[in-house]
């Protein structure tokens, strides 16, 4: 791991020992990373020049969300990065997640606004079929059970609602190729989830998370491909004006391969075995 990984892991909060809810027992339920008194916009986003990445995220969700929602909620949201995509869209916006930190920063931002709702992932505290729209973005890494954390979604969510999902893709070149040469013993093109211990975090083979969408119940409408230029050299050599154009049509085009580290996913909620 480099130096800087190394740095930016260490103020993730603590990672030892792991949260766990006293309501859920479940050891694969533990919050992984703790971003309690992380200042994740800073120190990940402004100091880690991610002005690309964050631009990448923003053309997605313009692109998936619906024009219009009535109950709209942002999981995993932090300190609500992207409510400035959704909040005009929806008549009311919730920002839920796991971190105080991030909570009041999304409060000290958007003020009555927004809805914050703290709590964990696998046990959502909201009543079924209470959104109509729902986004998850950057956080499934942080997740082991994958299926109930779209059991739970998907619990969330009205009949016929919209839910955008980015995963963390393990399917991409820069894998492969470490693959290839030996320097790591993932194989990026099996279907079952890789934890990366140095980092703490899962990545997913869209074709298993596509398979569980649609055993779910989930229809997939629409996927794109996003950060296909995720890299600190092309960052530095074209900035993110121009790798900004080349994403948008890159974003559809090459999403049929699933090429990029960040999967994009928009899917309609339908009943379980349609
Ligand atoms: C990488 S941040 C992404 C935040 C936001 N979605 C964005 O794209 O800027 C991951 C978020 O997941 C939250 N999180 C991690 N584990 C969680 C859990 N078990 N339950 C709920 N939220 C959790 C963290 O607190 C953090 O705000």
């Amino acid at each position: 791991m480099t130096e800087k990984k190394k740095k930016a892991k260490k103020t993730v909060g603590k990672t030892e020992p792991k949260e766990q809810s006293a309501k859920d027992p479940n050891p694969d339920h533990a919050v992984i990373a703790d971003y309690n008194g992380y200042d994740y916009k800073k120190i990940f986003w402004e100091d880690g020049k991610r002005d690309y990445e964050d631009l990448c995220d923003r053309l997605a969700v313009r692109k998936l969300l619906p024009d219009t929602m009535d109950d709209f909620v942002d999981i995993a949201g932090g300190y609500g990065r992207l409510t400035d995509e959704y909040i005009s869209r929806a008549k009311n916006s919730t920002i839920f997640d796991y971190s105080k930190t991030e909570l009041a920063d999304a409060k000290k931002t958007y003020g009555d606004r927004i809805t914050t709702k703290e709590g964990d992932i696998y046990n959502l505290p909201f009543k079924d079929e209470t959104f109509d729209g729902l986004m998850m973005v950057r956080a499934t890494h942080h997740f082991k059970d994958m299926p109930k954390v779209i059991e739970e979604l998907y619990r969330v969510m009205k009949p016929g609602g919209v839910a955008v999902i980015e995963i963390a893709s393990k399917k991409t070149l820069p894998k492969m190729f470490r693959y290839w040469f030996r320097k790591s013993d993932i194989n990026p093109f099996s279907k079952e989830p890789s934890y990366l211990k140095e980092l703490e975090m899962y990545n997913y083979h869209p074709k298993y998370m596509e398979d569980l969408f649609k055993k779910q119940g989930f229809k997939i409408l629409k996927v794109l491909s996003v950060s296909n230029f995720r890299s600190p050299k092309l960052k530095k050599m074209f900035g993110t004006k121009f790798l900004g154009r080349l994403e948008k049509v890159a974003q559809p085009t090459l999403a049929p391969i699933r090429f990029a580290p960040s999967i994009y996913y928009k899917l309609e909620k339908t009943p379980k075995n349609a």
